[in-house]
């Protein structure tokens, strides 16, 4: 009779396990606060499909629309950014740069040493966030969540011009 005790115990166990996975994952979001203090929110990419959803570009730094300052595209995966890693990312200073960041495989992280600017780069979501970078400068892009064998070589650039 204990061993039926034990399977009640360990089924609320996993239950609970899964309602913490569940609630990690959907709950709170990403939110942090960027450089000038804008917040970070994360959205939903259709189907994970990123590169044809309309609210995530090909990778790349373009101009904004309403012509003031940049968006920046980023890609993450095992185990690079793109842009970043190949090529550093050039953004312009003392201009509001817009970062979307998306994931093409498993969970990264996205930290421009030195600074605040830091976030959980998820799989079928998008890390938005507003940086205004008062000076010129060169900044090491590292990933910062364990993403498997290769994730310590997981770095790039980011060049402020
Ligand atoms: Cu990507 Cu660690």
């Amino acid at each position: 009779r204990f061993e039926k005790l034990w399977f009640g115990a360990s089924l609320v166990l996993i239950v609970a396990f899964m309602g913490t996975i569940v609630y990690g994952a959907i709950g709170p979001g990403v939110a942090m606060v960027g450089d000038d203090g804008g917040t970070i929110d994360s959205t939903v990419v259709a189907n994970g499909n990123f590169e044809r959803a309309d609210n995530f570009r090909a990778p790349g730094v373009y101009a904004s629309s309403d012509g003031e300052g940049v968006e920046v595209y980023v890609v993450a995966r095992q185990y690079l950014f793109n842009p970043g890693t190949a090529q550093p990312i050039e953004v312009p200073v003392g201009e509001e740069v817009t970062f979307h960041v998306t994931s093409a495989d498993v969970t990264h992280g996205f930290y421009l040493a030195g600074t605040n600017v830091n976030t959980m780069v998820i799989p079928g979501q998008i890390a938005r966030f507003d940086v205004t970078f008062e000076e010129t400068g060169e900044y090491g892009i590292v990933c910062h969540e364990y993403c498997g064998s290769g994730h310590h070589t997981m770095a790039g650039q980011l060049h402020v011009v």
